[in-house]
């Protein structure tokens, strides 16, 4: 047996040993490209840590940009939907605190709502959904914590109207090849009365997109989180010190039609060995190997108008609101189903 066969019995044999939903991080840390799964890096800590970041970051100004085009725009997405039996959907939704606009307006039309977030990191919005609930009197948070479109999935038979949020760039990472597939599918799940809201960075001024992503203070509590989140679920001996964050940017990798983007690496700063003793695997690393943060090249798309209006039209929706803050580096859209 060759090596290679040698090891994927091994792996193979300890996955049972793994709980089902930290399977595809096992077999993608020991993928021919190292990586992990982007959701991984959003457990309660890391979760709580990137809103952190995100509302307090001078450098990465997404939050704020979203915020206020949600703030401007949201009483023109919610007056043009149908009046009655609306619920609000959100794919995820994190700390949902840039969705309180958007609870609010349609609070103020409906009388009462509906709230389903949906978002790996269970335990954190069921957390959100308390506190929501706590804050308003009349709206009904039914957290579903599972992967974005098992979310769909979920809401897809319900009749109310659906407005569906995708906010914080957060399409941005989903793999560049999934993100069409991943769209035409939303697109049919839903109806004629059905809106989805994206939010999405146009940022692309590269200077500025990696003073973004480079920690504020050297290391990155965010990732040093990851790291022992590794440790914990594998017993894992993993050493953070021994990786630096790395940030690339690549500009329009392909042709007019596929966005910029960020791609975010741990970089081996030796030869060294990461054991996983839970699953009895060792993990070998080259002296600047990199370890991806994503399953697609990309960590974090940046858009084009064009590219998200094409992006749109080929999944089959029509752009009925597209706003962007003054200097055009965030857009919020709001995309109805055509042909319904
Ligand atoms: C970039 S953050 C955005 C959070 C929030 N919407 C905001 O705008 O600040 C992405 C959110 O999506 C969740 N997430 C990431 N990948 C996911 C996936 N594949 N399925 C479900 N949730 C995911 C994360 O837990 C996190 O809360």
């Amino acid at each position: 047996m060759t090596s290679v066969a040698r090891h994927f019995l091994v792996i193979r044999r300890h996955l049972s040993a793994v709980p089902a939903d930290l399977q595809s991080v096992v077999t993608s840390l020991t993928s021919h490209r190292k990586h992990v799964p982007h959701w991984y890096l959003y457990d309660t800590r890391g979760s709580e840590i990137y809103e952190e970041i995100v509302r307090s970051s001078s450098t990465y100004r997404l939050w704020n940009h979203e915020y206020t085009l949600l703030q401007t725009h949201v009483k023109d997405i919610v007056d043009k939907m149908p009046s009655a039996r609306t619920m609000l959907v959100e794919l995820g939704s994190g700390a949902s605190s840039k969705t309180r606009p958007v609870i609010e307006a349609m609070l103020e039309r409906h009388g009462a709502l509906t709230y389903v977030p949906v978002d790996i990191a269970k335990d954190y919005i069921e957390e959100i959904s308390r506190e929501l609930e706590r804050e308003y009197s009349n709206l009904k948070v039914e957290p579903f914590g599972g992967l974005y479109m098992d979310g769909c999935r979920h809401v897809a038979s319900r009749t109310e109207t659906k407005l569906l949020l995708f906010l914080g760039s957060s399409f941005g990472n989903v793999p560049v090849d999934e993100q069409l597939p991943m769209l035409e599918e939303i697109n049919a799940y839903l109806t004629a009365q059905d809106r989805l809201v994206l939010g999405l960075d146009m940022n692309t001024d590269r200077e500025a997109v990696i003073r973004a992503y480079v920690a504020e203070h050297k290391r990155c509590p965010w990732l040093d989180n990851f790291v022992e989140r590794l440790n914990k679920d594998f017993d894992g001996d993993m050493d953070k010190m021994a990786f630096d964050d790395t940030v690339e940017f690549i500009e329009n990798p392909a042709d007019k039609d596929t966005p910029s983007y960020v791609q975010q690496y741990l970089k081996s700063s030796t030869m060294q060995r990461v054991h996983l003793r839970k699953l009895g695997l060792t993990i070998d690393f080259a002296a600047g190997e990199r370890l991806y943060l994503s399953e697609g090249p990309n960590y974090s798309c940046k858009y084009s108008e064009y590219q998200v209006r094409h992006l749109a039209e080929k999944s089959n929706f029509a752009v009925e609101g597209f706003w962007t803050n003054e200097d055009a580096k965030y857009c919020v859209v709001c995309l109805v189903p055509n042909n319904k």
